[in-house]
């Protein structure tokens, strides 16, 4: 079984949580486009959803496959958020934003009832930390964000995609920032909130309910504890 195998078994078994009149939080990255097309597949044979796109390529695809979209305006209180992760730890904390779409699906997780994560096996951690954790930052204050992160212990990179600065879906930069090994997501993930000119950060620290492991021809799933 591949990576993709076990990221679709994830999503299949997200789609089959999802019951008419919900409106829902629609993730981003590869993982959530399988849940995307899933989903797209049960509402030809009738199902009726609405749904929050968490970043432009997600509202592209949820056009494409038919699913109606709202805004928060509309919608401040979503049923259900399914999404994926690039790290998650026992406790169901969990690293976001290798797409570039933290800030918006955080938004989109901190607004759901329920927030259900969807992996492959290989996105699990005792530890949070080796993947570089997105940083996302306004612009003008890149230089004084960037000697902020470095005096916190963290070797920062500019996100850079095709040669060019990658800019967020609200025009945002990305500061990929390697803490190592995270001792207390908690405590690092409040002083990231308050420093000046981070707009959000890829720690996602309890708001998940389930996450939902594709691995080897079949799903688990892993509750809060
Ligand atoms: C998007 O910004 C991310 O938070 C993704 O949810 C995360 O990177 C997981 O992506 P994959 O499903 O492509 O691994």
């Amino acid at each position: 079984m591949s990576a993709d195998d076990d990221k679709r078994l994830a999503a299949q078994a997200a789609v089959d949580l999802v019951t008419d009149g919900m409106v829902l939080g629609l993730g981003t990255g590869s993982t959530a486009v399988f849940f995307i097309e899933l989903l797209g597949k049960r509402m030809e044979a009738g199902l009726k959803v609405k749904g929050v796109p968490t970043s432009d390529a997600s509202a592209q695809l949820a056009r494409k496959v038919g699913i109606p979209l709202v805004t928060l305006e509309e919608h401040p209180v979503l049923d259900l958020d399914i999404d994926g992760a690039d790290e998650v730890d026992p406790a169901l904390n969990l690293i976001k934003g290798g797409g570039g779409a933290l800030l918006h699906e955080k938004i989109v997780a901190a607004a759901s009832k329920q927030v259900v994560i969807i992996v492959d096996e290989k996105k699990l951690v005792e530890r949070l930390g080796k993947f570089k954790l997105p940083v996302e930052v306004i612009p003008f204050a890149r230089g004084s964000v960037e000697k902020t992160l470095q005096d916190m212990g963290a070797t920062v990179a500019i996100r850079m995609k095709d040669g060019n600065i990658f800019h967020t879906d609200e025009n945002n930069i990305i500061l990929d920032c390697d803490f190592g090994l995270i001792d207390d997501c908690c405590s690092l993930s409040q002083k990231l909130n308050g420093v000046p000119g981070v707009v959000e950060h890829g720690l996602f620290v309890n708001l998940a309910e389930r996450v939902i492991i594709g691995a080897n021809n079949q799903t688990k799933i892993l509750k809060k504890p």
